[in-house]
């Protein structure tokens, strides 16, 4: 009998292949809106309906499917078009940022009825976003409009909507492997199961008999050049210790094989046929002891690997003092001295680590390699490539789709290197696509740091002294590491002004899964130590925690100084901590939130500030260019990934700004090698600040040609001409557009402008948390009763989207605070590679967060305007520990505060003989139970 199914009212039948899910047999046959996200039926992006039911496809086998109707995003809308009413609310709303995961909630919430509308989180408990905060989609589902009408010239500081908005919701934006490629081979990975071993063979022979296998890549056909799959402007940042594929492996998961086949099912039979014979070799997991004479060393290379010292398995580090802390702690009232932890946390981007390779002819009749990656740096990818491979950049094309999240996760170089080598050698187009597991244990995480903290004060909280000592544990590869450590140290101490400031900062190699950047970029897990160091300083001196962080901030114009070396380009261009204190003082004037506590309960509030670099140190290129049109709209070409920061809703308003017109008159062609000069890439919060001010520069600049074209030939005083929205009045004569650009085209004269900006000199952007907590004495249970944030943005350039910005990294920080962490086992294998395991924040984890912006205009970024991406994660965990302090008497140091920490810590208090609410003076031991 044939197998018959009807999808978005089309009958297909072609067989699944054995134990094929829905979710594959779907997307084999075009309808990419079904996503991928864990393949676990844990995060519901592949959300479809079953004859009306909404079902996660990846658990549900395709011919269970037979016979029945199904539904994908792609069929939700009308025949004719016209959008879902849930389509519309969540463009109304926007109430998605990458968008990855939304076509999985617009098929759940099509069908929620009214009762469910009353218990969201229990509605919504099967599907997970990791961008938004889940408060964009509440307005959503709830149907609450937040979205403004754009208005020709006024686009900036107005919460419009994205422009790919449309495509999201009805399942057509095209992530990275959402496109068909003709003779598609795919590849898998066998991975290391020992942390530190040598591979004294492979037999690579059965593998290569597995039907539909092409063929299998050893260290043998790798490249012998190092180098490390962290990209920066600068790749002297990182140390070169990486291969394509190495003979030595360091951590459990790192690559020893890839198999390339006809389908996954085969590669991955090809794995598993691969015989490998290991000698393993000593490991050291804790970083500590990694730096002890004795210790393996990971990585015994010379001095041209930028190592900081490799015999000590010290990648970088970073010392410096001012003045004499010595001094300063005897000049103190008091000292508060403790050592803090922080975890493993990954970044979790909804869409996976991935690329595509293969090759096209280019304008010469040549070819060249096009790779299609789900990346934040094309740019810095392409060339890293034609340096690993001796291409030359034009033989190099690297184009991202619409990235499915990033958070600094895709500034690495994870896929790319090794489709190609394949692309390369089998003259076919080759496709890697991680899975779930494979990002817990074969891409990045945040890096796990150990703090030591001291600072002193006198009796009215002047700081005295303020000392470091940083411990990263940067994994089996240094990518990043010495960079989140210099940056790490940076403004979490400039911020305050103690005349004595020390540290000292390593980044340590060990046989765990390598670190890399995440959003904050080391600040956060410094600022944990710093701002629990300025609280606990407050209480032991009876002071309010506002007024000693008042007493002690820098203030505006102020010189910022860190001992770990000063960053001449770094400047207080616009001042807006006092403003973000204030807001906090205003929540908690009147706050009734403690009323809402159940009887019983302890109840605190704890308060946490952070400062952020508006860009990365060291040079953050941006090119762009925007052009007139033949039809009279406008074109900007940039080269910034777009992966849901909303760059390009910001980039459309500057240029609709500058040009008078509105957004919907304005392409955007972005993150591809092909479209402009450079840009180093979407990351250290640069799409705004560096991108966005070559954007600006490139709009401003083709309305100066556009004015002055328009002034010749109207044969009018070029002061007499100004820009509409689709037309050019030169002497109230308006001409449109469309006849500007054929009269400037028949003159041979362009109409377009280009801009670039080197992201220097930078500025600093403010934050401040607060919240207000309750704690169940009995279980260690906590409750978020109030959470403000307030953040300095400088000029909003879409409040809407900036709020986002702000509940997304409020909440990701509030999974990184209270249960999120990789554990590694004590063979370095990693044990949570599931997010139900892991446990991702989902809609009933998340509290609303009340978003307040200062009002301040800078005077470097663009149009007044502040970067706001990663900062607000940093003041979250400090604010948190410092309520629940205030709260039980206890400090807390160790990340994350998981409920079974907080009860055994209670009862350990108690049993000291403390009174919850009042410190004992002793901090007891916090072992948490996995
Ligand atoms: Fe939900 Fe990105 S918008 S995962």
């Amino acid at each position: 009998m044939t197998f018959r199914i009807r999808v978005n009212d089309r009958n297909f039948d072609a067989d699944p292949r054995p134990g094929q899910c829905l979710r594959t047999y779907l997307r084999d046959r075009g309808w990419f809106g079904v996503k991928k996200g864990c393949d676990a039926g844990d995060c519901g992006a592949c959300t479809v309906h079953v004859d009306g039911e909404p079902v996660h496809s990846c658990l549900y086998p395709a011919v269970r499917a037979e016979g029945r109707a199904v539904t994908t995003v792609e069929g939700l809308a009308d025949p004719d078009g016209e959008l879902h009413p849930v389509q519309r609310r969540f463009l109304d709303a926007q109430g998605f940022q990458c968008g990855f995961c939304t076509a999985g909630f617009l098929m759940t919430t099509a069908k929620l009825d009214a009762d469910q509308l009353t218990d969201l989180p229990r509605a919504l408990k099967g599907n997970l976003c990791r961008c938004t905060g889940y408060r964009a989609i509440e307005d959503a589902v709830r149907g609450v409009r937040h979205v403004e009408e754009p208005c020709a010239g006024q686009s900036v500081g107005r919460s419009l909507g994205a422009p790919a908005g449309p495509q999201v919701v009805t399942g057509t934006a095209r992530y990275t492997f959402d496109i068909e490629v003709e003779g598609l081979l795919h590849m898998k990975l066998l991975r290391s199961p020992h942390p530190h071993a040598r591979i004294v063979s492979l037999d690579t022979a059965d593998a290569l008999r597995v039907p539909g296998v092409h063929a299998v890549f050893t260290h043998e056909d790798a490249p012998e050049r190092l180098f490390s799959t962290a990209r920066h402007e600068h790749p002297t940042e990182d140390p070169d210790d990486t291969r394509v594929l190495d003979d030595v492996v360091r951590f459990v998961g790192q690559r020893v094989a890839a198999v390339v086949a006809d389908s996954e099912a085969a590669a991955e039979e090809g794995c598993r046929r691969i015989v490998v014979a290991y000698e393993p070799l000593p490991y050291v997991l804790d970083p500590e002891e990694a730096m002890r004479p004795g210790a393996p060393v990971i990585h015994p290379k010379g001095p041209e690997t930028r190592i900081a010292r490799a015999r000590d398995n010290v990648v970088g580090e970073v010392h410096g003092e001012i003045g004499s802390v010595g001094e300063g702690f005897a000049d103190a009232d008091v000292v508060y001295e403790d050592t803090f932890r922080t975890q493993r946390v990954q970044h979790a981007s909804l869409e996976t680590h991935g690329a595509l390779a293969w090759f096209e002819e280019n304008e010469d009749g040549g070819e060249r390699i096009v790779v299609r990656s789900s990346t934040q740096v094309p740019f810095l990818t392409r060339r890293a490539l034609c340096a690993l491979y001796d291409l030359p950049p034009d033989g190099v094309r690297v184009v991202a789709g619409r990235v499915g999240g990033g958070f600094g996760g895709k500034q690495e170089m994870l896929a790319e290197d090794i489709v190609v080598l394949a692309a390369m050698r089998l003259k076919r187009p080759v496709k890697l696509e991680f899975t779930r597991a494979e990002q817990f244990f074969g891409a990045t995480t945040r890096h796990p740091f150990t703090i030591g903290v001291k600072a002193g004060a006198k009796r009215d909280g002047t700081l005295t002294a303020l000392q470091l000592r940083v411990v990263s544990n940067t994994g089996a590869y240094g990518n990043h590491g010495p960079a989140v450590m210099f940056h790490s140290v940076g403004e979490s101490m400039a911020v305050y002004r103690a005349p004595h400031k020390k540290v000292n900062a390593f980044s340590v190699y060990t046989n765990c899964v390598p670190a890399g950047a995440f959003r904050g970029y080391g600040l956060g897990q410094v600022t944990f130590a710093v701002e629990s160091a300025m609280d606990e300083l407050a209480h032991r001196l009876g002071l309010d925690p506002l007024v000693l962080r008042e007493r002690n901030i820098i203030g505006p114009g102020e010189h910022l100084v860190s001992p770990g070396g000063e960053e001449e380009d770094l400047h207080i261009a616009s001042y807006g901590l006092d403003q973000c204190l204030q807001v906090v003082r205003d929540a908690l004037a009147g706050d009734r939130s403690a009323d809402e506590a159940p009887a019983g309960w302890l109840v605190g509030q704890g308060t946490a500030m952070s400062m952020i670099a508006t860009g990365p140190p060291g040079g953050h290129f941006a090119d762009a260019t925007v052009t007139l049109l033949e039809d009279g709209g406008y074109d900007i070409a940039v080269g910034t990934a777009e992966f849901g920061n909303g760059t390009t809703t910001v980039h459309q308003q500057i240029t609709a700004g500058a040009l008078g017109t509105t957004p919907d008159r304005i392409t955007i062609r972005q993150s591809d090698t092909d479209v402009v000069r450079h840009d180093t890439g979407a990351f250290g919060s640069a799409g705004t600040v560096v991108a966005g001010k070559a954007v600006m520069q490139a709009a401003n600049g083709l309305a100066e040609r556009i004015l002055t074209f328009a002034a010749e030939h109207a044969r009018t005083p070029r002061g007499l001409c100004r820009l509409l929205a689709d037309a050019v009045e030169c002497d109230g004569r308006p001409v449109p557009l469309k006849e500007l650009h054929e009269a400037a085209h028949d003159k041979g004269v362009p109409l377009t402008a280009d801009g670039h900006w080197g992201g220097s000199p930078r500025s600093v952007a403010f934050n401040a948390q607060w919240f207000r907590i309750a704690v169940d004495p009995g279980t260690g249970e906590i409750r978020i009763l109030r959470s403000v944030h307030s953040a300095d943005a400088g000029r909003v350039m879409n409040p809407l989207q900036c709020r986002g910005q702000v509940e997304g990294g409020v909440a990701q920080a509030l999974g990184a605070t209270l249960f999120e962490q990789v554990l590694v086992d004590d063979g370095g294998k990693v044990i949570t590679p599931a997010f139900r395991r892991y446990r991702l924040p989902a809609y009933a984890d998340v509290p609303r967060t009340e978003v307040h912006f200062t009002q301040t205009s800078d005077a470097i970024g663009p149009l007044g305007a502040k970067s706001m991406s990663e900062s607000p994660f940093n003041p979250v965990a400090p604010a948190f520990a410092n309520a629940l302090r205030d709260a039980t008497g206890v400090r807390f140091t160790e990340l994350p505060l998981l409920r079974d920490r907080v009860w055994l810590a209670l009862e350990e208090h108690r049993a000291a003989g403390g009174v919850p609410g009042r410190p004992t003076g002793r901090h007891p031991s916090r072992e948490g139970s996995v």
